[in-house]
């Protein structure tokens, strides 16, 4: 009665992502893993790994309410713009699913898991779930109501990231909610974000042009009003250090920058030394 999931990273593309357009992201090798042990009483969380009083609301959307202690693991930082919501849904489901002994299909893991990610982020693209069960690095654009996600698993590339942390935590549900009543005027630079991610996605395996593509994402989640001045300060820095380009990765307002780098571990020095709080990420395939 175990079940696994990945954190994830923005690569490019989030808050249009919530209104249709494409968004870019990727599983990452940290990650949140759920073990069910039957006991008498109300289920619940045996251990104060997640300290969020959405949790149990969260819990109950998946499994029964009473019979079970929930251990909960993770390696990712909470609120930070990482997937850990999403990866504590996918975990949930799949172990539920275990202990019902049910085989359960991509479609099915996403929709269940979609109930737990509501909790949490009120109105979700789904992007964070989808890429947290499946893995790897890929497109994905939120279904119409009823219809499945699309995901479009794209080629690993070669350049690394470096994960800069703000030390803050953001919420994903305000930030998502105040770009909501930001609109329409910021309808323009949200579409603007969503053809970015066309160019980003043909410029994969070139750093260069696509770090360009990072900068001027961070420049439009700016100005839709979900950045702080630690994330610009964190993207200038992370360029001065020699990344091809940065960006804040999540809903922002705290949270992570993620810089893009053919040469990450120079990186991650320089950033280290300026005094930041960093660490390299991989991809999970
Ligand atoms: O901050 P995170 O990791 O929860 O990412 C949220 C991504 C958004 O595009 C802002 C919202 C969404 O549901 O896609």
């Amino acid at each position: 009665m175990i079940g696994h999931g990945h954190g994830k990273l923005i690569l490019c593309g989030e808050h249009a992502v919530v209104y249709g357009h494409p968004a870019i992201a990727m599983a990452v090798d940290r990650g949140t893993t759920v073990r069910l042990v039957e006991r008498p009483g109300p289920t619940a969380a045996t251990d104060a790994t997640i300290d969020d009083p959405r949790l149990p609301t969260a819990l109950r959307a998946v499994l029964p309410d009473q019979g079970f202690g929930v251990e909960i693991r993770t390696d990712l930082p909470i609120g930070r713009g990482m997937g850990s919501s999403a990866a504590l849904a996918v975990a949930l489901v799949r172990a539920d699913a275990s202990r019902r002994g049910e085989a359960l299909d991509a479609d099915a893991l996403w929709e269940r898991a979609m109930a737990v990610e509501r909790v949490f982020h009120g109105n979700p693209s789904g992007l964070d779930h989808a890429l947290s069960a499946r893995g790897g690095l890929a497109r994905y654009t939120r279904p119409a109501p009823g219809h499945r996600p699309t995901l479009e698993p794209l080629p690993l590339p070669t350049w690394g990231i470096v994960v800069l942390d703000s030390g803050a935590a953001g919420d994903t549900a305000a930030m998502v909610a105040g770009v909501a009543s930001r609109r329409p005027a910021i309808d323009r630079d949200l579409a603007r974000i969503g053809a970015l991610v066309d160019e980003a996605q043909a410029a994969l395996a070139d750093t260069r042009a696509l770090g360009a593509l990072l900068d001027e994402n961070h420049a439009l989640l700016r100005m839709i009003g979900v950045s702080t001045p630690r994330l610009d300060e964190l993207v200038a820095l992370a360029r001065r250090a020699g990344a091809a380009g940065a960006k804040l990765a999540g809903a922002g307002g705290g949270g992570v920058v993620l810089a893009l780098a053919d040469e990450p571990d120079a990186v991650l020095s320089a950033v280290l030394k300026a005094g930041a709080s960093a660490f390299r990420c991989a991809i999970a395939p």
